[in-house]
């Protein structure tokens, strides 16, 4: 039985520093150890640029390799190795924060971290402290409400296909298609099968210096975005947001 520590997730906002909450940033501070999801290629990964700012010099930073596969196999290998690296400490009775882009429960790493590493030791507390997810940044950088009165909204993550979108599209008001990338090229001719090409924009490294929008995506039938961007698309104009535009 390990002594009593916490795992504590930490949602650090979609990219902008300052968009992380005051009770987010205290727990940071008081850290002495940080574990966030490793940068590809040996490059800072988003939760690391996010919080760097914040860094003291006394903190240890614990950067965790999780690959970009759908392999299951692969993937219980990393959250347990990670788990295994973010324990040795917790058993010790230090404390660790793990730092996710975005909200710590929503499409969140986070979320296998802290089951994994329950089961390596049950008594680790696990607290979470919630971030401002993706869909809200993009929804204010574009200055469009996500949603009003009843608007029914719908998330798809990542491997979706089209017919999912239409089944979605029956139903919802405003559909959020994250990990938009891949399959950028099949949505763009859905919309345009639909004309919702005023009706819908992308998002890029929302709230950052690397941010790009991208409206009346009539323009844009191909696009070769970022892992960080995410699609909306409203059943309402968006002329009165100053967004879409020809009528
Ligand atoms: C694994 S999910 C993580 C979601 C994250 N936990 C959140 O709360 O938004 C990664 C996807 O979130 C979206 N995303 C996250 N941050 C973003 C940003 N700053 N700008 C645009 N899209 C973002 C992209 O669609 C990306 O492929």
């Amino acid at each position: 039985m390990g002594l009593m520590a916490t795992l504590c997730g930490i949602g650090v906002g979609p990219g902008d520093p300052e968009l992380i909450t005051l009770k987010g940033w205290r727990r940071l501070q008081q850290a002495r150890v940080i574990a966030f999801p490793a940068g590809l290629q040996r490059r800072r990964g988003i939760a690391e640029e996010i919080i760097s700012p914040y860094k003291e010099p006394q903190q240890i930073y614990l950067p965790l390799e999780f690959p970009y596969v759908l392999a299951e196999d692969v993937l219980e290998q990393a959250w347990q190795k990670a788990a295994e690296q973010v324990y040795a400490y917790l058993a010790q009775g230090i404390d660790v924060v793990f730092v996710s882009e975005g909200d710590v429960s929503f499409y969140s790493t986070f979320s296998y971290l802290a089951a994994a590493v329950q089961s390596l030791d049950p008594h680790i507390a696990i607290e979470v402290i919630p971030g401002i997810c993706s869909p809200l940044a993009a929804a204010a950088s574009l200055g469009v409400p996500l949603t009003l009165g009843s608007d029914r909204l719908a998330i798809l993550p990542a491997m979706y296909h089209v017919e999912d979108l239409r089944r979605v599209w029956a139903w919802a008001d405003v559909v959020v298609l994250m990990k938009v990338r891949s399959v950028y090229g099949h949505v763009w001719h859905w919309l345009k099968e639909q004309d919702l090409f005023d009706q819908a924009a992308v998002v890029t490294w929302a709230t950052t210096p690397k941010q790009q929008i991208y409206a009346s995506l009539r323009d844009y039938p191909e696009l070769e975005l970022p892992y960080f961007s995410l699609l909306i698309v409203w059943k309402r104009r968006l002329q009165a947001w100053g967004v879409g535009g020809r009528e």
